[in-house]
């Protein structure tokens, strides 16, 4: 989501004619700052937005579901007065549909207090049940709705002992809350204050004359002000006109980071990166980490309340199909190898297109999951429909809240990549094979396959992997040198095994989609059967090598394959696990990711494919953001 706040004192600058209306702004209200912010940022979700201010003496809000200009048509009918203090919020939904309802702002204390929030309340069931046994009433499905009420709760209790402050209220109630978020609140009884909290989601300061500003990043507010400040994790900041004061959720001052912003406005967007696929690749830790979160209990028992299926229908599953297209069917191969090997149901993966047109067997005991970014292609959204009729249960993968494969499925699992703007997939495919793990884990426990203690060990392997992605992306100047060194290639082969097939298919797809070059994944073993015709003297091979590691590693075949082709004068390009020196030998170049078991490698192990067929588009001068010829969300038989 993308978070704006201000409070300042625009009118008066303006009026001694000591500052000018930003660009395209033509008032002074804080209500001008926070849309401008807010279109800036809309590319962290468009699902919905809404602003409060403080005015007359009052909180006055509006909201309304769909892009931006929808809350704009909506302001322009019902406008709102001149402030000097606001906050605004376009959503990218977690918890609850994209509606007018559970748009932000969210309402409490007999609206006069009015929070924004990005991220995820983990413990938000909990507190909700505490604050309704206290006779509060909730009128959205949204966490954030739980932690306006638990404000609103405390700071009425502060105020009842004379001790009214919304700064201390926002400390108080982050002691209680759990989970990754970004919280922006203001109170009518604290007319120019803005309080904001952070625990591992982003949020930035702007600090201006006689305003300040608060963002999810610096595109919130860099028509106004390049000094920003960074905060740390687990830290509260204040902000009045001409103030900001920092502290930790026990309220000892802490200090940020100050920095100046020198991207333009367009890069700000970017987070600094010059294409969004770049800033989504380095997304990637974040995506995989945000999509884990919440998922266990205490014990490592997983609970995927979303999964509203009956828990003896799934255990009555005698066979799964997953269906999906483009990289999301890649993620569909990858939760092959763990569904079948950890819950032991036969799992078929299947291109949506190719699903219902070929007479499939599917009956009540079938459970169909099909895994989509948008939730709206239309090639996946029939295939579940027809397999719906045939009486399968349905689940999906889905990254956007609300849209229409999930409303149409019997149960969701949300990956929370967040929004994902170039056309190419990246983060999403790391977020649905992340959540593909979590179904295929869920579905094991539920089926009583896996001793807790193993489901447990997966779930703490998978809690590793964001770091690790952080390191192979820490080290991308080799990849990226190759990627440009090979800007002038015809062609390029990928080969992979077992779960190392399915990431050498999106390795070549990659790369035809962002360099136009020609490129094939193949399976290692089926090499000597054909495609090994291809090989002459210079071609290009990317090779994924399993672990070394484990009773049943396919390294020495892999290794064997690698030493056929090299004989046929292929140039072996090889990604292989830390530690594993035998492959040196035989490789031009070896890219090493970090040890992990190899049923999760997949999350490793395509990362330095992604980045390789973005510098080489990059060196070819070609827009990596939107290649030649695709689109997005394919809604179209
Ligand atoms: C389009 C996109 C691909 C994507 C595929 C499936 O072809 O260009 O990047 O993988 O659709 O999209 P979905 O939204 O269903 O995951």
């Amino acid at each position: 989501c993308g978070i704006v706040g201000y409070v300042g004192r625009r009118d008066v600058l303006a009026a001694d004619g000591s500052a000018d209306p930003a660009p395209g702004i033509n008032s002074h209200s804080a209500l001008d700052v926070v849309l401008e912010g807010l279109r800036r940022l809309e590319y962290r979700g468009y699902d919905s937005a809404g602003v409060a201010v403080i005015a007359d003496g009052g909180i006055e809000s509006r909201k309304k579901s769909g892009k931006l200009s929808n809350l704009i048509d909506e302001l322009d009918a019902r406008p709102l007065p001149q402030s000097l203090t606001g906050i605004g919020h376009t959503r990218w939904a977690t918890h609850g549909g994209p509606t007018d309802q559970n748009a932000h702002p969210h309402l409490a204390d007999g609206d006069q207090l009015a929070v924004i929030h990005n991220g995820i309340i983990e413990n938000f069931a909990e507190i909700k049940a505490s604050l309704t046994a206290k006779g509060h009433t909730f009128r959205s499905e949204t966490d954030t709705e739980v932690a306006a009420v638990l404000l609103g709760d405390i700071y009425r209790s502060l105020a009842a002992k004379g001790e009214a402050s919304l700064t201390k209220a926002m400390q108080l109630a982050c002691q209680k809350l759990e989970g990754a978020f970004t919280l922006l609140a203001i109170h009518q009884e604290q007319p120019d204050v803005v309080v904001a909290a952070r625990r591992n989601s982003p949020l930035v300061v702007g600090l201006g004359e006689n305003e300040n500003f608060l963002g999810s990043d610096v595109s919130g507010f860099i028509d106004f002000t390049r000094r920003a400040v960074e905060l740390g994790q687990d830290q509260i900041v204040t902000i009045t006109p001409d103030s900001f004061e920092i502290t930790d959720f026990h309220g000892q001052p802490a200090e940020g980071t100050e920095f100046e912003v020198n991207w333009d406005a367009a890069a700000a967007e970017k987070g600094g990166y010059p294409s969004f696929m770049e800033k989504e690749i380095n997304d990637q830790p974040a995506a995989v980490g945000d999509t884990l979160l919440g998922r266990a209990d205490a014990n490592g028992r997983l609970m995927l309340d979303e999964v509203r299926i009956d828990p003896e229908l799934l255990k009555s599953v005698d066979k799964i199909i997953v269906l999906a297209c483009g990289t999301s069917a890649y993620a569909g191969q990858v939760a092959k190898y763990a569904i079948e090997h950890w819950c032991r149901i036969p799992t078929e993966v299947e291109l949506s297109h190719e699903f219902r047109y070929r007479d499939p067997i599917v009956d009540g005991n079938t459970l169909v999951v099909s895994i989509s970014q948008s939730g709206e292609t239309m090639d996946t959204l029939m295939a579940v429909r027809y397999a719906r009729e045939q009486g399968a249960k349905t689940v999906a993968i889905c990254n956007t809240n609300g849209s229409t494969i999930p409303r149409e499925s019997d149960a969701v699992l949300y990956t929370h990549a967040g929004p994902e703007i170039a056309v190419a997939s990246t983060k999403a495919f790391l977020a649905q094979i992340t959540a593909a793990y979590l179904l295929g884990l869920y579905l094991a426990q539920l089926r009583g396959l896996k001793f807790q203690g193993e489901i447990r060990d997966i779930l703490s392997d998978l809690g590793a992997i964001p770091k690790k992605i952080q390191a192979i992306l820490d080290n991308a100047d080799q990849i990226k040198k190759l990627a440009r060194e090979m800007a002038d290639t015809k062609s390029v082969l990928f080969l992979g095994r077992h779960v190392g097939f399915p990431v050498a298919m999106e390795g070549a797809l990659k790369l035809k989609e962002l360099a136009y070059i020609h490129a094939e994944g193949f399976a290692a073993g089926e090499l000597k059967h054909g495609p090994i015709a291809l090989i002459e003297e210079g071609q290009p091979v990317f090779v994924v090598v399993p672990s070394p590691r484990g009773r049943h590693s396919l390294h020495s075949k892999v290794v064997s394959n690698i030493q056929e082709i090299r004989a046929r004068g292929a140039k072996t390009i090889v990604i292989a696990e830390e530690g594993d020196e035998a492959v040196r030998a035989y490789a031009e170049h070896v890219f090493y990711i970090p040890e992990t078991p190899t049923l999760l490698a997949p999350l490793l192990a395509t990362v330095p494919l992604q980045m390789f067929a973005c510098e080489l588009a990059t060196a070819k001068g070609y827009d990596v953001d939107q290649p030649r010829n695709l689109a997005k969300s394919v809604t179209v038989e």
